[in-house]
């Protein structure tokens, strides 16, 4: 039996994707040492590895068959854009993709005039702006710490992650419109689906009849 590859998405959504894993019988201690510097990681008899990389990398790894499946956010699959299958919504990483600024901007939103959106998600904002709302914006890519943008008047709105809503009020701005909600999906390469049918599809029904 050949080994099977899941890709997790490093940090808080690792340790949540692991704990729901494991309730599912499938586990790997040696991921959960303390401090490791290791990137792959093995069950040796479930036949299964693991590796933690950086959200928008899952998809691309998966994509290539590197990893057989993968576990990321609905955001940085639709971001991504890659030839995967997208098998199931894992109930995790639950948090809204919403466009966000001061009270002052919503006036601007109603409008025509031409705007400024920062984000780590220029396709989604496109998509949005553009296909749904039937307005072109300026899109300014960052890379993070999105929030700053409409502070040091960078851009007028920003299209960003909202879980606890926390870091949008302690820097005073709002949820002005939300885009669509998202939470963590598990991601199947094509051809994997395929040639490990059975196996694949053994793991997505043990966490679909969690969800049940
Ligand atoms: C995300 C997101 C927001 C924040 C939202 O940032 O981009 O900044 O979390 O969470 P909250 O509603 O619970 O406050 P992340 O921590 O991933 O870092 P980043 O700023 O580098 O993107």
């Amino acid at each position: 039996m050949r080994y099977l590859t899941i890709a997790l998405t490093k940090g808080r959504l690792a340790d949540k994707t692991l704990e729901i894993l494991e309730k599912v019988g499938i586990t790997c201690d040696e991921i959960t040492e303390k401090g490791t510097r290791k990137l792959i990681f093995v069950n040796e008899d479930l036949k299964l590895k693991f590796f933690l990389a950086k959200g928008p990398d899952v998809p691309t790894y998966v994509e290539y068959g590197a990893a057989d499946l993968g576990v990321t956010g609905k955001d940085i699959i639709m971001e991504e854009n890659r030839n995967i299958f997208e098998v199931l919504d894992l109930g995790i990483g639950k948090c809204r993709m919403c466009v966000c600024g001061t009270d002052q901007a919503r006036q601007l939103l109603r409008g025509h005039e031409m705007m400024r959106v920062s984000t780590k998600y220029p396709r989604i904002t496109r998509d949005y702006f553009h296909n749904m709302q039937h307005r072109s914006v300026d899109i300014i890519k960052l890379n993070g710490s999105i929030e700053l943008a409409p502070i040091v008047g960078l851009s007028d709105v920003i299209v960003d992650i909202v879980e606890t809503g926390a870091t949008l009020k302690e820097n005073g701005l709002t949820v002005l419109e939300e885009v669509c909600k998202i939470s963590a999906r598990l991601v199947v390469n094509q051809v994997s689906m395929r040639l490990e049918s059975d196996r694949i599809r053994d793991i997505i029904r043990r966490l679909r009849d969690l969800n049940a």
